[in-house]
C-alpha cells in the first residue's frame, strides 16, 4: 500500500456579512439588556445577512479568500464540503450552488450536517481524501445564515446567533504536518434540546408549524452549556493522548465561539492558560459551523501560529455532535 501522504490547512479566509446588530439594538427588539448578554454570553455584536445574502453566498466570500492566499484557482478544487445547519435550499446542496459560483468544473461537491461542529467534521473528513491520494485540493466550508431561522421574538435564542463563514483550502503539506489526529463523537438520543423542530420531512412546515414558531431554532441553553463543557473537554483531552502531545506542547486552543463562559470553563478544566484561547464570540455571536473557521483565520492573521505549532480545535452542536483535531501548523 503507498504510503500516506501528510495533509494540512494550506490557507484560511472567511467572511461576515456588512450588517452589524449590536446589544443596543436587541434591547429595542426584546427584553434584554446589553448587561446580561455580554455577562451571560461575552457576545457584544453579530453579523447579520442582508436580504440578498444566502449561505452560498458567504461560502463564496470566505473561498475566495482562501484561495487567494493559497494561490490556487477554482480549477485546482478537487473537492467541495459545506457545513451547515442553513443550507440555501434542501435539495440542492449549498456545496453544488458554491462550485457554480466559483467556477470550480472538476470538483465534485457535497453538503454535511454536523451542527457547530461542522468545521471539525470537515477538517477530519477532508485529511482522510487528502492523506489517501483521493484528492489533492479540498475546499472546506463552515457557513450558517442563522438569521433566517431564529425566531426574533425569543429572547433566549435570537441574541445568540450570528452570519458568517469560515473556509479552508486543504491539500497535501511537508511530511509530519498538519493534521495530526482528530476524535468525532455524537448523542443523537439528545437531539431535541437544540433543533428546528419544523425543518425536515417528520415535520413539515405548515401553516400550523409557522403558526406556532416550530420552524424557527429551539435551545434548551443551560443543558446545551453543560454538555458542552464536558464534551469539548473529553474530546480535546483523548485527541491530544492519541497525538501524543500534552496541554503545555499547544500554541492554540480554539473552541467553538458559542458563549464566552463555554470556552473559559471548557479551557479552565483542560488547563489551558488564557493567553493561548482564542476568542473572537464578542464579535461575531454564535456562527455554528462557521465559528472555529472564521477565529482560525482570524488567528492567523494576527500572527498566532508559526511553523511547528500545535493547534487544537475543539466544537460542539447540533445532533449533538462533538469534536477535536490538532493540527501541527506549516
Ligand atoms: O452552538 C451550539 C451550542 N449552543 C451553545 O453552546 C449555547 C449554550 N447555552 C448558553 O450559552 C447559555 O445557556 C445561554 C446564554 C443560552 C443562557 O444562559 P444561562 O446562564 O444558561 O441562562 P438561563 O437560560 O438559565 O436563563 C437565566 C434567566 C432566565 O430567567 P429566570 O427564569 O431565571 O427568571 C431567562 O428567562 O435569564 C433569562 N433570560 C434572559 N434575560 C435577559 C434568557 N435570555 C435572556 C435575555 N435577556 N436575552
Amino acid at each position: 500500500m503507498a504510503e500516506m501522504v501528510s495533509a494540512g490547512i494550506l490557507a484560511t479566509g472567511h467572511y461576515a456579512p456588512k450588517k452589524i446588530l449590536t446589544n443596543e439594538d436587541l434591547e429595542r427588539m426584546v427584553e434584554t439588556s446589553d448587561e446580561w448578554i455580554r455577562t451571560r454570553t461575552g457576545i457584544e455584536t453579530r453579523h447579520i445577512a442582508s436580504d440578498s445574502e444566502d449561505t452560498s453566498d458567504l461560502c463564496v466570500h470566505a473561498a475566495k479568500a482562501a484561495m487567494e492566499k493559497a494561490g490556487l484557482t477554482p480549477d485546482d478544487i478537487d473537492f467541495i464540503m459545506v457545513g451547515t445547519a442553513s443550507p440555501d435550499y434542501v435539495v440542492p446542496s449549498t456545496a453544488c450552488l458554491v462550485q457554480s459560483k466559483l467556477g470550480c468544473t472538476h470538483a465534485g461537491a457535497m453538503d454535511f450536517s454536523a451542527g457547530c461542529s461542522g468545521y471539525i467534521y470537515g477538517v477530519t473528513l477532508a485529511a482522510q481524501f487528502i492523506r489517501s491520494g483521493l484528492y489533492k485540493h479540498v475546499l472546506v466550508i463552515g457557513a450558517e445564515v442563522l438569521s433566517r431561522l431564529v425566531n426574533w421574538a425569543d429572547r433566549s435564542t435570537c441574541i445568540l446567533f450570528g452570519d458568517g463563514a469560515g473556509a479552508a483550502i486543504m491539500g497535501p503539506v511537508e511530511d509530519g504536518y498538519g493534521y495530526i489526529a482528530s476524535e468525532l463523537g455524537s448523542d443523537g438520543s439528545l437531539g431535541g434540546i437544540l433543533n428546528i423542530p419544523a425543518s425536515g420531512i417528520a415535520e413539515p412546515v405548515t401553516h400550523r408549524a409557522i403558526d406556532s414558531g416550530r420552524i424557527y431554532i429551539h435551545m434548551e441553553g443551560s443543558e446545551v452549556f453543560k454538555h458542552a463543557v464536558r464534551h469539548m473537554e473529553a474530546t480535546t483531552q483523548a485527541v491530544m493522548e492519541k497525538a501524543g502531545i500534552g496541554i503545555d506542547d499547544v500554541a492554540l486552543f480554539i473552541a467553538h465561539q458559542a458563549n464566552y463562559r463555554i470556552i473559559h470553563s471548557t479551557a479552565k478544566k483542560l488547563g489551558v492558560p488564557e493567553d493561548k484561547v482564542y476568542v473572537n464570540v464578542n464579535k461575531y455571536g454564535n456562527t455554528s459551523a462557521a465559528s472555529v473557521g472564521i477565529a482560525l483565520d482570524e488567528a492567523v492573521a494576527e500572527g498566532r501560529l508559526k511553523k511547528g505549532d500545535y493547534l487544537v480545535l475543539t466544537g460542539f452542536g447540533a445532533g449533538l455532535t462533538w469534536g477535536s483535531v490538532v493540527l501541527k501548523w506549516c
